[in-house]
């Protein structure tokens, strides 16, 4: 039976590492102060809009709302964004994914300002990690990675297969497991043989969105899974992209969902938003 990664526990403890610098900061009268924006109430939003409320109090960051109504016009959005970008007292930005059909992501996203860019989706936050710069970092990716290193897990010259190519998770994820030192494969979904490609792995990363996707013919005897996936099964129960069960039994050590990668996500959000002001 694999070892589990309990990403639940790993997450306090980021956390807690942020309260304590939002509490010094605190001491010489600085607060830091997340906006975070939401267009119309997609019900995976509320609840991920909701944790990231609930984590910065947790924090003892202020998170100020911004809820717009689902018809909001890119003139509208891009107007308060630039509100927000002027904004003194704004330390972060962050605008819910996904955004109602009318409005153009990526335009929004180019404008944030990079020096509020918590989420790290802005194209100089991206480029920043690419190059090995200091930077925002995309929360979820950077999640993992803590992960990792905090239970022991050592990626020097192992073969890490990274499934899913996002520009959220996928993408940034093969950045930084390159700066690990792994040797890293992205895989997605014109991958030919997938499953030999992901039997090479080491260390597997899964962030695809489809729930127990991964079985254990996936998976190498030993390896170390990481599941980013959050999804829904037929019966309505949160699942991630791999079949917890069943590659339980075969891997070295694994991710549950929910209590992996999920909790360690919100708590990144945190430590970029501290950082947004020590930066
Ligand atoms: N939607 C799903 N995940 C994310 C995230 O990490 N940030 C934002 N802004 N939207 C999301």
């Amino acid at each position: 039976m694999a070892k589990l990664i309990n990403g639940k526990e790993i997450s306090e403890q980021v956390k807690q590492e942020t309260r304590v610098r939002t509490d010094a900061l605190k001491e010489k009268g600085i607060t830091v102060t997340l906006a975070v924006v939401q267009v119309g109430q997609d019900p995976a939003s509320c609840v991920y809009v909701r944790n990231k409320k609930r984590a910065c109090e947790a924090c003892g960051i202020v998170s100020r709302s911004v809820e717009l109504p689902e018809e909001t016009t890119m003139d509208e959005l891009m107007k308060v964004v630039r509100e927000l970008n002027a904004d003194p007292s704004v330390n972060g930005i962050l605008v819910q994914l996904p955004l109602p059909p009318q409005l153009d992501e990526s335009a929004v996203i180019r404008a944030i300002d990079p020096e509020k860019d918590v989420d790290g989706f802005h194209p100089e936050s991206v480029g920043k990690l690419s190059l090995g710069l200091p930077g925002f970092e995309s929360c979820t990716p950077a999640g993992v990675i803590q992960l990792l290193r905090r239970s022991g897990v050592e990626c020097e010259g192992k073969e890490c297969v990274i499934v899913g190519r996002s520009n959220i998770v996928g993408k940034p994820m093969g950045m930084m497991m390159l700066r690990e030192n792994a040797t890293v494969t992205i895989a997605h979904s014109r991958t030919r043989n997938l499953k030999e490609v992901c039997r090479r792995a080491d260390i597997l990363i899964i962030a695809i969105g489809k729930a127990r996707f991964i079985t254990e013919e996936y998976i190498k005897p030993g390896a170390v899974v990481i599941d980013c996936g959050i999804n829904r099964d037929e019966n309505g129960k949160l699942c991630g992209d791999t079949d917890f069960d069943r590659v339980s039994e075969i891997a070295g050590a694994i991710t549950p969902v929910p209590g992996g990668v999920g909790p360690m996500t919100v708590a990144m959000l945190m430590k970029n938003c501290v950082d947004s002001v020590q930066i």
